[in-house]
């Protein structure tokens, strides 16, 4: 026995040696800024494959996998790779990520008291346990890692390396704490956003006579620390002296940073009390009495469930009662000017040319409503919101000082619309006095401010997709068409753009389809010379060949808009309903931009998109042919509703709930059905979209990318012919009767 021992003793002397060198180094330490122990190896891990496995011992099902690195992109491949969301492209990262260490028993207790008191309110929160086994209950609680390795003092570093290689990208703090303590994450998010991005923060409360950070009561790193302590992470395992993980982590940020732990940053701290009772209800009175409780960030140790929900009542109350002082403060400096109070005015016009419209109307009609018309109803939906303001009215003034007056009419109502304010409405409203029988008018002023924004999610989509275009020429269009699609190639297919460019030749029914007589002979030798051309890159053309049916006169896609239908109809056969369809026409100029729009703005299932299109005026009335967008040029056309992409599915959908109206078209013989007068005016496919299949969303925006060259406008319907700007026709009109009167 004896003898064992002196064996042990003799076998282990280096080890106990060291320790004694230790607390010697230690104690004399203890005194200065450094860490409590440089150079002593009392360790127990002996080679690099333990190491590696202790740091590579986590992590369970419910963990997030680690970002996986990019592999460099090929040089072969020079095509820009988008990452998924912006705020990676941006850099854009979330402010706080809070990591709790707990175990699997505290699971269901203190570990939901916390996510239930501070969950919402942090960016991000993820709990640590062990779990040397597959789970076994499944927990309610999200936010779950598992690491396999039980020994405690490598919790700190496997949890560093998981947030590191998972969450290193998206947060610029970090914030660990115990499941026993209590966050006031109101006042740590407060904290943070006082504290520069660029600082190296290591903060939270030195342990007594140390220099590290005491894990009880929280501990703030930044990225920056967090990250080189990633890179540390061998030499901190190998020197993992103690059991305290508060002492472990300070080691590790020194070594690793040459940082130890900050009692404020920038004027900021992290305010911690501990509570030296273990009934928390008797002493919160004369708690609450001490600063230093009512300034805390972080309490401890708290057990109990209530005593959770206890504390965050009272910080919450805390923090009420001084919002409501802001509130206070704040609407004391309100001037009195504005109105509604702390409503933002209105922009102020910079020229007296960029005055915001103000509307007349009368219960019924809307006076001069657009550009080309002096009178129009009311719609539905005015009406039903002119009603809402008149009964907010009629509630305000019976109960008011206007008791005995009685609503009769609306005389005369204006409104302004102003971006940056919302709707604005000066109502004449007359009243009947019910005392003396006199009628009477009186005037109200009523606004609608714009409400918050709001984010709806939608689909993600990349711009990778095939735009597939259908480009129907008619027998008379060749030139036009022949223009377009030498720019197409040069523009579009020289640079390899994924599309497919479908041209869609309409045959009158007796025109020849082959040899030199072929109205599209020059058309289809172009596309077939560019398929060759491209023959093994993603751009593609096609042509499809639709003969018009037997008629006395020859048939024009302008006085027969269902052909519009007919036309999709056919090409949907050929290219397949998963494709991305755009529609276009001889008379467009189209960008890249444009094309990445469309591929960005049309979502399968969710999305169509119908850009509106600037269109030119007549180059003999400007005097000029360009079409660069500006006033004297052209106008963006808000009649207009040709041009539209959608997934080939969305359209099949709507298309067969729509064939009541316009029977489907299988093949050419069968567009001889809809040709008669019912159907020349049926040609809106996003009417379509809009009426038979209202799940959708239909996008509609004024697009830059997509111009339209002059032509004779043959709709009857349309307000505007696209002649010229007012000004330039009414100078026109003059020098004409000048003309005239002098003749
Ligand atoms: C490292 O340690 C492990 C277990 O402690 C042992 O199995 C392994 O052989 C050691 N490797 C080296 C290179 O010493
Ligand atoms: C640790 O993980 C890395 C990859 O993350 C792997 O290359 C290495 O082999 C692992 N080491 C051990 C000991 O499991
Ligand atoms: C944890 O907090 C999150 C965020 O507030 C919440 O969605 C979730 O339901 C909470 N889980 C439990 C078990 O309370
Ligand atoms: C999970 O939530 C359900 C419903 O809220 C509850 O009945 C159940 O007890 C919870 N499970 C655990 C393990 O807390
Ligand atoms: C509104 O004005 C139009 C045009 O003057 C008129 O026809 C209509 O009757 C008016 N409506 C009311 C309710 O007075
Ligand atoms: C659009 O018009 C401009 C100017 O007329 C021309 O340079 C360009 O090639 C045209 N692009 C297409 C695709 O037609």
């Amino acid at each position: 026995m004896f003898k064992g021992t002196i064996r042990f003793f003799s076998e282990n002397v280096y080890l106990f040696m060291g320790i004694l060198i230790g607390l010697y180094f230690s104690n004399i330490f203890s005194y200065t800024e450094a860490p409590s122990s440089c150079t002593i190896k009392t360790r127990s891990i002996r080679n690099e494959t333990e190491i590696q496995e202790i740091i590579n011992s986590s992590v369970n099902k419910f963990a997030p996998k680690p970002l996986i690195k990019k592999p460099v992109s090929n040089p072969n491949k020079p095509k820009l790779i988008r990452p998924r969301y912006y705020s990676t492209e941006l850099g854009i990262r979330e402010k706080l990520f809070v990591g709790i260490f707990t175990s699997e028993e505290k699971i269901n207790s203190q570990a939901i008291h916390i996510n239930k008191t501070i969950g919402h309110i942090v960016d991000k929160i993820k709990f640590f346990i062990t779990a040397q086994y597959k789970l076994k209950t499944q927990y309610n609680l999200t936010g779950l890692v598992g690491f396999t390795d039980s020994r405690h003092k490598y919790r700190p570093f496997q949890v560093i390396k998981f947030v590191a290689d998972t969450f290193s990208q998206g947060y610029d703090y970090y914030f660990f704490a115990n499941d026993y303590t209590f966050i006031n994450a109101h006042r740590l998010n407060e904290i943070i956003k006082k504290i520069s991005v660029s600082m190296d923060v290591y903060l939270g409360k030195r342990v007594k006579d140390g220099s590290y950070c005491n894990l009880d009561s929280g501990i703030l790193i930044s990225a920056s620390v967090l990250k080189a302590m990633r890179n540390h992470l061998d030499w901190c395992i190998m020197n993992a002296v103690s059991e305290d993980p508060s002492e472990n982590i300070g080691r590790c940020a020194y070594h690793s940073f040459a940082i130890s732990c900050q009692e404020s940053v920038q004027m900021e701290s992290l305010p911690s009390f501990k509570i030296k009772h273990f009934e928390l209800l008797p002493h919160l009175k004369e708690m609450t009495m001490k600063k230093e409780f009512n300034e805390a960030v972080t309490v401890y140790p708290v057990l109990k469930k209530d005593d959770f929900y206890t504390l965050n009542a009272y910080f919450l109350k805390q923090r009420l009662a001084m919002l409501q002082e802001e509130t206070q403060d704040i609407s004391t400096l309100l001037t009195g000017e504005e109105w509604p109070p702390g409503q933002r005015q209105g922009a102020k016009p910079a020229t007296r040319f960029d005055l915001p419209r103000q509307y007349y109307f009368n219960a019924t009609h809307i006076f001069f409503p657009d550009d080309f018309s002096t009178l129009k109803q009311l719609n539905k939906a005015e009406l039903k919101e002119h009603e809402e303001i008149i009964e907010e009215i009629k509630l305000k003034t019976l109960n008011g000082n206007g008791k005995n007056l009685k609503y009769m009419e609306l005389v005369n109502g204006y409104k302004l619309f102003d971006l940056s304010r919302g709707m604005d409405y000066t109502l004449d409203v007359k009243f009947e006095d019910l005392n003396s029988g006199k009628q009477l008018i009186k005037r109200f002023e009523v606004c609608k401010p714009l409400g918050n924004i709001e984010i709806i999610q939608v689909p993600y989509v990349t711009e990778n997709t095939r735009v597939n275009i259908l480009f129907p020429v008619q027998e008379t269009e060749v030139p036009l068409a022949t223009e377009f699609l030498t720019n197409y190639a040069s523009l579009i297919m020289d640079r390899k753009e994924k599309t497919f460019l479908l041209v869609i030749l309409l045959y009158q029914y007796n025109s020849e389809s082959k040899g030199s007589k072929d109205p599209f002979a020059e058309l289809k030798s172009f596309s077939t010379a560019a398929a060759n051309k491209y023959k093994n890159d993603d751009v593609k053309i096609a042509w499809l060949s639709i003969r018009l049916p037997d008629l006395p006169k020859p048939l024009y896609l302008e006085d027969n808009r269902a052909l519009n239908f007919a036309i999709v109809d056919l090409a949907l056969k050929k290219i397949g309903l998963d494709s991305l369809t755009l529609i276009l026409d001889v008379y467009c100029n189209i960008s890249v931009e444009f094309l990445n729009r469309v591929r960005m703005n049309t979502i399968q299932d969710f999305q169509i998109f119908n850009p509106i299109p600037f269109r030119q005026y007549n180059p003999k009335v400007t005097q000029m042919n360009t079409l660069d967008i500006n006033k004297f040029n052209g106008h963006f056309d808000r009649e207009e509703y040709k041009y539209i992409s959608f997934y080939g599915k969305d359209y099949v959908i709507a298309r067969k709930k729509h064939q009541h109206i316009l029977p489907l078209i299988r093949v050419d013989n069968d567009i001889s059905n809809i040709l008669d007068e019912d159907h020349k005016t049926i040609g809106n496919i996003f009417e379509m979209f809009i009426k038979y299949y209202d799940k959708l969303h239909c996008m509609r925006a004024t697009e830059m990318g997509l111009k339209i060259r002059y032509h004779d406008e043959t709709d009857w319907r349309r307000k505007n012919a696209f002649l010229g700007s007012e000004a330039e026709l009414a100078k026109l009109m003059l020098t004409k009767k000048e003309i005239y009167e002098a003749s």
